[in-house]
């Protein structure tokens, strides 16, 4: 392999779409699709826009439900990329072509289920969905633009196709929708599994 140095505008080398649920000011439920997230233990790492309304959401009410998507919602989350929950919305989003939308789940024909420790309501098509509170949130001291916020997942809902009894998600059922350099993808046929596979 020969490999050049490039300068790639992104660096969004392929991680699983989240449909972030927050709760605006009035009590309705915000969508926004993220895919900057990585699971510690109990805990779930999310990078956020300050720009987005999903951040503003977060640090005022400090609740999320963690939506994860199977490949076949795509176009769903795609119906969602140039959508914000801000209004106004803010000068650089208009330039990227964003416009508002107060009601996503309409806007992308998804299924609102009421959450059961938290606010934020969850979307009744994804096949796992994680209640979260938010534990810390922190603007980096060399970026000022990103968010770092960690939540600690309290309940997780678990589409029975994808169960193992009560302690195990099957990954032979569970299709994640992967985002790789701004396309979308869902898995390929399994290529092995960690030592430390309990399935
Ligand atoms: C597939 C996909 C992945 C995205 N990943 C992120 C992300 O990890 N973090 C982020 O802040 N924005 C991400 N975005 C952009 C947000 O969706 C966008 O900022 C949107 O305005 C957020 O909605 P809101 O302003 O209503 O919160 C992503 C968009 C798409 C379509």
């Amino acid at each position: 392999m020969s490999h050049i140095t490039i300068h790639p505008k992104i660096l969004y080398y392929g991680t699983p779409v989240i449909l972030l649920s927050t709760e605006n000011t009035d009590g309705s439920t915000n969508i926004s699709p993220i895919s900057s997230s990585w699971a510690l233990g109990r805990y779930v790492i999310l990078g956020l826009g300050v720009g987005s309304q999903a951040y503003e959401n977060m640090r005022e009410r400090r609740e999320c439900v963690i939506n994860l998507p199977d490949a076949g919602l795509w176009r769903q989350v795609e119906a969602l990329a140039p959508l914000t929950g801000r209004d106004p919305v803010p000068p650089n989003k208009q330039e990227l072509g964003f416009r508002h939308e107060k009601d996503k789940f309409a806007a992308a024909a998804l299924t609102s289920v009421a959450s059961e420790e938290i606010r934020p309501e969850r979307i009744a098509e994804c096949p796992l969905q994680f209640e979260a509170v938010v534990r810390d949130i922190r603007i980096p001291s060399y970026a000022d633009d990103f968010a770092i916020v960690e939540t600690e997942v309290r309940r997780v809902h678990a589409a029975e196709q994808i169960a193992i009894g009560d302690r195990y998600i099957n990954p032979k059922a569970w299709n994640p929708l992967i985002y790789s350099f701004r396309h979308y993808f869902g898995l390929t046929d399994e290529l092995g599994k960690s030592y430390r596979s309990e399935t």
